[in-house]
């Protein structure tokens, strides 16, 4: 029986990239040999200390019933025991700190405990969509504020319309960012608190990726003073750890917005797999150097491709953390242009700028989620093709 689809999803905006991705599929069908650099997930397998805790937490009977929406005690400990340790930032485990099922899950439901039909949210544009769609799911309406290359990718808040500003109750930030692999300073956290206390707006940082980062370690925004007052920000082990497919995370911050996420949260799942936390604790306590291994893997992915792809014309500036290099399209071209032109001739996936917002046109965004050989490959086949 047809069925017509509720408003909500209707409102998303349209997805652009429906021949981009017929292509693709073709292109692997007819087994080409494909790079695909379009996929922000680390292709590394998780570490086998945090396997081993969760076959031991697998083991441990009490896992296999309904766990807590707010998390274990012990996991709650070790989140705030990390965020000492690497922002120091001192949270309370008993009401700063809840687990998320994937820290996407809890960017999509915040929005429904703080925001109102026809209230609005400031999106920052490009984005990781779920900040969009969390807003528009809620019944909101995202106010867009345009990240640009001129202001190093952050919002210009001078920029931003004083009414918007004044009507809207959210603002989300991301940094280090999504797609543009744009950095945060402790001064910009501070214009942030400045600007969201100016107008009385919640703030929702997403920090996912402030371990991959290759100069200095990023900041979280729950280090600016007053942050906490007004904030809330969501973490992950997804990238730090290779635990994409686990779906831990965590957020932290404000206890009253904490404790209004827990309640939609507590309506909707049940928590997170016991096992599954105990691995998550033995990454937060890891001492070793396993994730110093990895900034350096792609930190040496990073220059392979910069390096790479700069000697062939391209402005490709080598970001300071993520592991995305944002890239402008080559002069006459536009992002899905170049997008198709690479899978056509050089069977290389990237993804189009535009496809995370139309401030994101005239970028492609490629992702250090293979073997550096693989990239050394790409940067070839592109030479046959950008070598002049
Ligand atoms: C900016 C950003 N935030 C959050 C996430 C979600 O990560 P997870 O749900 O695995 O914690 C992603 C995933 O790509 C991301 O790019």
């Amino acid at each position: 029986m047809p069925f017509d689809r509720a408003d909500r999803l209707k409102k998303l905006p349209p997805y652009l990239f429906a021949e981009i991705d017929t292509k693709k599929r073709a292109a692997i069908a007819e087994g080409r040999d494909v790079i695909n650099l379009g996929i922000g997930d680390p292709d590394r397998p998780t570490p086998d200390f945090i396997i081993e805790a969760l076959e031991r937490g697998a083991r441990d009977a009490s896992t296999h019933q309904y766990s807590s929406t707010e998390g274990k005690l012990s996991f709650r400990r070790a989140v705030a025991g990390w965020y000492e340790r690497r922002f120091g930032v001192t949270l309370d485990p008993m009401n700063e700190v809840i687990s998320m099922v994937g820290s996407k899950e809890g960017i999509g439901h915040f929005p429904l405990a703080v925001l109102n039909p026809s209230d609005i949210a400031l999106v920052p544009e490009p984005c990781y969509p779920p900040y969009r769609s969390g807003t528009i799911f809620a019944g909101a309406v995202p106010h867009y504020v345009d990240l640009t290359a001129e202001n190093n990718f952050l919002p210009d808040f001078d920029a931003i319309d004083p009414r918007a500003a004044g009507a809207a109750k959210l603002m989300f930030i991301n940094y280090p960012n999504n797609p543009t692999a744009a950095v945060a300073t402790p001064e910009f956290y501070e214009r942030v608190v400045h600007f969201a206390k100016k107008y009385d707006l919640i703030v929702c940082s997403d920090a996912a990726y402030s371990e991959m980062y290759f100069e200095v370690p990023p900041t979280s925004f729950l280090a600016a003073p007053g942050a906490r007052d007004i904030g809330i920000e969501m973490h992950s082990l997804s990238k730090t750890y290779n635990m994409t497919g686990w779906r831990v995370a965590m957020a932290v911050g404000n206890a009253d917005l904490v404790a209004a996420l827990c309640s939609i949260k507590s309506n909707l799942d049940s928590g997170v797999f016991g096992a599954v936390q105990e691995a998550a604790i033995a990454g937060l306590n890891d001492e070793s150097d396993f994730v110093d291994r990895q900034r350096a893997m792609y930190q040496a992915r990073r220059d392979t491709l910069c390096d790479g792809l700069s000697a062939l014309g391209f402005n490709a500036a080598k970001p300071k953390a993520t592991f995305y290099v944002w890239i402008p399209v080559p002069e006459g071209m536009t992002s899905t242009s170049t997008c198709e032109m690479l899978l056509d001739e050089c069977d290389i996936v990237v993804t189009p700028g535009n496809g995370f917002g139309a401030p994101g046109e005239g970028f492609f965004r490629v992702a250090l989620t293979v073997e550096e050989s693989r990239i050394r490959d790409a940067v070839q086949r592109m030479k046959k093709v950008f070598g002049g």
